[in-house]
């Protein structure tokens, strides 16, 4: 392995761009090989099983190219975890933070929710972790199948993704959450609507900023 080798970055679609860029502005000395499965896209309604074949495949083809980091831009495939994505490789592997360094302090009324697939929410990863830190923050997680398709469709500003936005936030909203992660790597391309939708009294956070 050599320092010069690339790095692989891998999401199961345009939400991985999000932190591409990000990866690109802090590293601009890096090379990067990055893949976005839209082919089979979305994953967060899929199988372990299944997620866990897509995520082989991509790190196959990225360990013949002599990757020597992969950084996982998917918080569904991260909850998989890091010795299931490293499956032997040589390569190290970087996941998405769940979150929870960014909501100490933040929260006032200790009542945190975020946003991510059904995958991430059944995994119980980013609750397990905010409250190993806190155990008296209440942790509520909110599925949002509706969002994926939509932003991979590019369906900015549709009706159907307004109607997805407000289906999703009230519901979050009942339990009088102050505080919301975006734990999705697709969903910082909506966060103005979300912000929007959930007022000014509620601080979104996304994760993939730290
Ligand atoms: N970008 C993804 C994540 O962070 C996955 C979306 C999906 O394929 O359902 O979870």
């Amino acid at each position: 392995m050599n320092r010069l080798d690339p790095i692989g970055v891998i999401d199961s679609g345009v939400g991985g761009l999000t932190v591409l860029k990000w990866l690109q502005e802090k590293m601009p000395h890096e090379r990067f090989i990055f893949i976005g499965d839209t082919a089979r896209t979305p994953y967060g309604n899929r199988s372990r099983e299944e997620i866990q074949g897509f995520v082989g495949e991509m790190t196959a083809w990225l360990n013949r190219r002599n990757i020597k980091q992969l950084v996982v831009a998917c918080n569904t495939i991260t909850v998989l975890g890091t010795e299931v994505i490293k499956n032997g490789y040589d390569f190290s592997v970087i996941g998405m933070k769940k979150g929870a360094h960014m909501v100490e302090g933040v929260t006032r009324n200790k009542k945190v929710g975020f946003l991510a697939t059904d995958f991430t929410v059944a995994s119980g990863a980013h609750k397990k972790e905010i409250q190993e830190m806190d155990p008296e923050i209440q942790v509520f997680g909110q599925g949002c199948p509706k969002f994926v398709p939509l932003i991979e469709g590019e369906q900015f500003g549709s009706p159907e993704l307004a109607a997805a936005i407000k289906e999703y936030t009230d519901k979050l909203k009942e339990y009088d959450v102050d505080t919301v992660m975006l734990s999705c790597t697709h969903y910082p391309f909506v966060e103005k609507e979300i912000r929007e939708a959930f007022g000014p009294g509620v601080t979104i956070l996304d994760p993939a900023e730290r």
